[in-house]
């Protein structure tokens, strides 16, 4: 039985083919052009070794492309301010995939964590056959032991968790790819490193949350599940580890990653970790995958990478007026309708020469 309409059928063909996501962004240049014409004539001329794995779980790949899009998205969110904004733009995101520098580091991190998000997700809310709530039926109910003065709380598990340990098998099974021989061995390393880091990011922050059931508002029981870390947040943990990116190379082995430098750190495992300098991103340079930051809106007043200065890389900056409507004056009619008038507001914005 297949539960799609044709167009997505073929989207799902399209995404079936390679082994890893990454490397059809490769083929194709970018994750969100999902437009099945374009992506499918390129897809066809990929290996089909993977495509049972659509065809037996076509609900799988449609949740790891959601999550690989969220992640893209919370990528553009942390990068926003900054000279490399996580455009997917395809003549410079797909460059930006095939080095070996920080921002690809973080790209495969996010888009990991996106997968392992989304599939567990869905299968918290019952949209998947295949899995659901975190079956905790089998821990014990742990009553907190009462201090002299206060009341025992009685306290178990229960609720739904998200069965994360579900999403992060699929996210491993669609996001790594498989170890290439030769000189890509390092590069792959790295990428499987940092795919690792983006799905721990999730799975060692698991949150507990809690309800109160007893009479009158008291707490007399509560029950506990665990849910996953809100998905901002481990964008900004991952903008932590991207700010704190270990440089690696690869030993005589070729199986083996060495930090260079005074880093008397070895990484852990939800460092984020790369093998190249950066480009500074200044200027366009469609070898390196920089649009550079011509055009860009920065702020006057920032010190930090938002401001003109650094993020117009000294080039300078003008002023330039913009006006558009904005719904104002809103009333609220008995019932139920919200009125508002349009007023043309004039924002002031600095943009990089
Ligand atoms: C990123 O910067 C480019 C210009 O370099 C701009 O066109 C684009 O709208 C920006 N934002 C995103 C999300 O790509
Ligand atoms: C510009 O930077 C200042 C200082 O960091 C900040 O208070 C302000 O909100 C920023 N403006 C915009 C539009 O982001």
């Amino acid at each position: 039985m297949w539960p799609f309409a044709a167009a997505q059928l073929r989207v799902f063909f399209c995404l079936l083919y390679p082994a890893n996501i990454i490397s059809l962004w490769w083929a194709v240049g970018s994750p969100l052009v999902m437009d099945p014409n374009s992506i499918c004539r390129k897809a066809k001329r990929l290996a089909g070794r993977q495509a049972e794995l659509c065809q037996t779980q076509p609900e799988i790949v449609s949740e790891v492309a959601k999550g690989a899009r969220l992640g893209i998205r919370e990528c553009q969110h942390q990068f926003r301010f900054r000279k490399w904004n996580c455009t997917t733009h395809k003549k410079y995101f797909s460059k930006i995939l095939q080095q070996d520098i920080r921002e690809t580091a973080f790209v495969s991190a996010v888009t990991s964590a996106g997968v392992l998000y989304t599939v567990s997700q869905a299968c918290s809310m019952g949209e998947l056959l295949q899995c659901g709530c975190e079956r905790t039926l089998n821990r014990v109910p742990l009553p907190r032991s009462p201090t002299p003065g206060t009341e025992a709380t009685a306290w178990e598990w229960g609720g739904c968790g998200d069965d994360v340990e579900f999403g992060y098998a699929k996210s491993k099974q669609f996001m790594d790819a498989e170890r290439k021989q030769g000189q890509n061995d390092i590069k792959s390393l790295i990428n499987l490193h940092n795919n690792e880091a983006g799905r721990l990011i999730i799975k060692n922050y698991m949150r507990t949350v809690c309800k109160c059931h007893g009479l009158s508002g008291s707490c007399a029981v509560k029950t506990c599940w665990k849910k996953m870390p809100h998905f901002r947040e481990v964008g900004d943990r991952l903008l932590d580890r991207f700010n704190g990116a270990f440089k690696v190379m690869g030993g005589n082995d070729g199986k083996t990653l060495i930090p260079v430098g005074h880093n008397i750190k070895q990484p852990d495992k939800q460092d984020l970790i790369y093998s190249a300098e950066s480009p500074d991103f200044c200027l366009p340079n469609r070898r390196t995958g920089s649009p550079g930051t011509r055009g860009r809106v920065c702020n006057g007043t920032a010190l930090d990478v938002s401001g003109c200065d650094l993020l117009c890389c000294g080039r300078g900056h003008r002023e330039e007026t913009v006006s558009f409507q904005e719904n104002c004056q809103c009333r609220f009619h008995w019932c139920c309708v919200v009125q508002c008038r349009q007023c043309a507001v004039r924002k002031e914005l600095s943009i990089c020469m």
